[in-house]
């Protein structure tokens, strides 16, 4: 069943002020953390395309780092999983899930896509995909770093997710999506993090899409990023189900994708070996999807 808009399954908290622990936490993402992290994955995998092998590497290397960080912070709480790739295919998912307090809360999924591809159909030739989207996986990294350094026990189990071949078809969250609402699993709302770091040319807006995302959840993302981050924002649409937030309406879960830019303003080197950081991507600009997820 295609659903063009999702409503929510539970009201969302008041935004009439800032929340001191919400305001101290989003102030604790730090730029150049964000950007060491996206330069590095960027580098170190200069292909994440699903049928490669450094495609394969590249979750497995994610998924220790995701351990480690919440090892190294004390959390044994904290379950890091490679979820089995999509069919015929071996390159898996990874998820984080940070568990809640009340086990029967709808749960929160922060997302983004770890594979690249170079080409549009494409191959597995040099792909650095530093914006698209070892971007989102810096941001949500980075928020992750920030929750782990604050102690986060949340009401509702939070799970970050990089997906597997995104590039190919959405397929990683496509399946995902899928399991969860086949066990019936209930979600509060789902952030997609996809091309983060270009500012575009004409503003420094943050750009909420408002096709194949929950206009709701659209609606308090965007008041939320009001009050915490205060800087500009825009709306704009895909035109067709460009990321993973598209597989997670598919399946009646409501989700919301901050972007980079106006589509006619947006990186103009994805899928290219020239999607690298050096002279185009910004990391106070990219920072501010951190902060995002944070909030
Ligand atoms: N990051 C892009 C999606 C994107 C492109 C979002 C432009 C907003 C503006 C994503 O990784 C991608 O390349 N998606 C494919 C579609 C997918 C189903 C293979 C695309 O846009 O062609
Ligand atoms: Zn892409």
């Amino acid at each position: 069943i295609f659903r063009s808009d999702v409503p929510l399954n539970e009201d969302l908290p008041t935004l009439s002020q800032k929340d001191p622990v919400v305001d101290f936490s989003i102030n604790q993402v730090d730029a150049n953390s964000f950007a060491n992290f996206t330069q590095n994955y960027s580098r170190q995998f200069q292909t994440r395309y699903a049928k490669s092998e450094q495609g394969k590497n590249a979750p497995k290397w994610l998924g220790a780092l995701w351990l480690k960080m919440a090892r190294d912070a004390g959390r044994n709480d904290i379950v890091v999983e490679l979820l089995p790739p999509p069919r015929g295919l071996e390159q898996p998912s990874v998820r984080i899930s940070i568990p809640g307090s009340d086990q029967s809360a709808p749960f929160v999924v922060l997302g983004g896509h770890l594979d690249s591809i170079s080409g549009w159909g494409g191959g597995g030739s040099t792909a650095p995909g530093a914006d698209d989207n070892s971007s989102g996986i810096g941001a949500l990294t980075e928020a992750y770093r920030v929750l782990l350094k604050q102690s986060f026990h949340p009401r509702s189990t939070v799970q970050i997710i990089g997906y597997a071949s995104e590039e190919l078809g959405l397929l990683g969250s496509r399946e995902i999506a899928a399991n969860y609402q086949t066990n019936k699993a209930r979600v509060r709302g789902v952030l997609q993090l996809d091309m983060v770091a270009y500012p575009g040319n004409s503003s420094r807006a943050v750009t909420f899409m408002t096709d194949y995302t929950s206009s709701a959840l659209t609606r308090w993302t965007e008041q939320m990023f009001g009050l915490y981050v205060g800087t500009q924002t825009k709306e704009d649409r895909c035109g067709y189900e460009c990321s993973d937030h598209a597989s997670w309406t598919r399946y009646g879960y409501a989700s919301v994708m901050p972007f980079e830019a106006a589509m006619d303003d947006m990186n103009p080197n994805i899928h290219t070996a020239n999607d690298r950081w050096e002279g185009l991507l910004d990391a106070n600009f990219g920072a501010q999807f951190a902060k995002l997820a944070v909030g």
